[in-house]
């Protein structure tokens, strides 16, 4: 399993199983619990779930039933943008727990930003910190102002910024300016987004682009793989979602092969700003019509 060190000295598994929609959006059932299951006994151990997703019951469940210690788990959730603000923040971490039936969270993220509840917002998720029921506190979605923003009052660093990226949508300058400033990248939709919830059609996503099938078929592994290690070689987490079993193994075993420094430039030039998710310049008015289930 690949690590990263992240800048207040957490380790964090770089190759997680996104929890987004898994057996359908917002479902908490057996079928979630025994699919997390198997991304663990396939050796996942970082999972990324959110309150908004409406399955950490479920993440919990599987958790206690795979009968191994909670350290050996990374588990991430998120803060939605109705639960934004000081109190709010306290709640909706306390809920988070008790769905979860943890004790603490290893991370935990403002889902998208919203400048003007950041501020309350990031200093509440402070306090948890201090009190060690978090070990890391990050960001998802934020652009280079928010993270401006936060960088006037923060005294805890985020470790991550967590945002859309692959091959049709790479993000670079904002990828550059996160990771000098030590803030690690973890990639949603790595596969260019989850049909269930996305509305993407697959001949749009960069897994089935001609140069992605090429390389993938010169290295003989699955076009998702070579996408994977596109992005773990240029040392950023992954998360993708995966419920079929083949698909799950072959995102975490990413070993056995590199791709060359020209592969690598190659699949950066399939950039087209392209996203195939929502806008943090946009998303928040619909951000709140979305209710985060009990
Ligand atoms: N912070 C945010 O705002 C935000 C937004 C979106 C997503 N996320 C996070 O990112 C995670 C991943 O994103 P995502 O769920 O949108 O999409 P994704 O991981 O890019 O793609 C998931 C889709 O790809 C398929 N797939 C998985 N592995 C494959 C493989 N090896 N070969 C072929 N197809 C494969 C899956 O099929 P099967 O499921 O049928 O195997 C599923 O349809 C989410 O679950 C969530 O945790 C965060």
């Amino acid at each position: 399993m690949y690590f990263i060190e992240l800048n207040n000295g957490v380790q964090i598994p770089q190759v997680g199983m996104g929890l987004a929609a898994v057996g359908g959006w917002q479902q908490d059932n057996e079928y979630v619990t025994d699919t997390i299951l198997k991304a663990i006994s396939i050796g996942y151990r970082q999972f990324d779930t959110a309150s908004v997703y409406g399955n950490e019951r479920a993440l919990g469940r599987a958790i206690r039933e795979s009968g191994l210690p909670r350290e050996t788990f990374f588990i991430t959730s998120k803060i939605w943008d109705t639960e934004q603000g000081r109190s709010k923040t306290h709640d909706a971490f306390a809920r988070s727990l008790e769905r979860l039936q943890l004790e603490y969270l290893d991370l935990y993220l403002i889902h998208w930003p919203v400048p003007a509840y950041t501020r309350e917002t990031w200093e509440a998720m402070e306090v948890l910190y201090q009190q060690k029921k978090v070990r890391a506190l990050g960001l998802s979605n934020f652009r280079k102002a928010d993270i401006e923003q936060i960088a006037t009052f923060a005294e805890v660093r985020p470790v991550c910024n967590q945002i859309e990226l692959h091959p049709y949508f790479t993000q670079q300058p904002l990828v550059d300016y996160c990771q000098f400033h030590k803030i690690a990248i973890s990639c949603w939709s790595p596969l260019g987004t989850g049909s269930s919830w996305s509305g993407v059609s697959q001949s749009e996503k960069p897994i089935v682009d001609p140069l992605i099938v090429k390389i993938a078929e010169s290295h003989s592994v699955s076009p998702a793989q070579v996408i994977l290690k596109w992005n773990v070689q240029q040392h950023r987490i992954v998360i993708p979602k995966a419920e079929k079993l083949e698909n799950m193994r072959s995102n975490f075993l990413l070993t056995g092969f590199t791709l060359s420094n020209s592969e690598i430039r190659e699949i950066n030039g399939l950039n087209g700003n392209k996203r195939l998710g929502g806008d943090p310049d946009y998303a928040h008015k619909n951000n709140l019509t979305v209710k985060v289930p009990d």
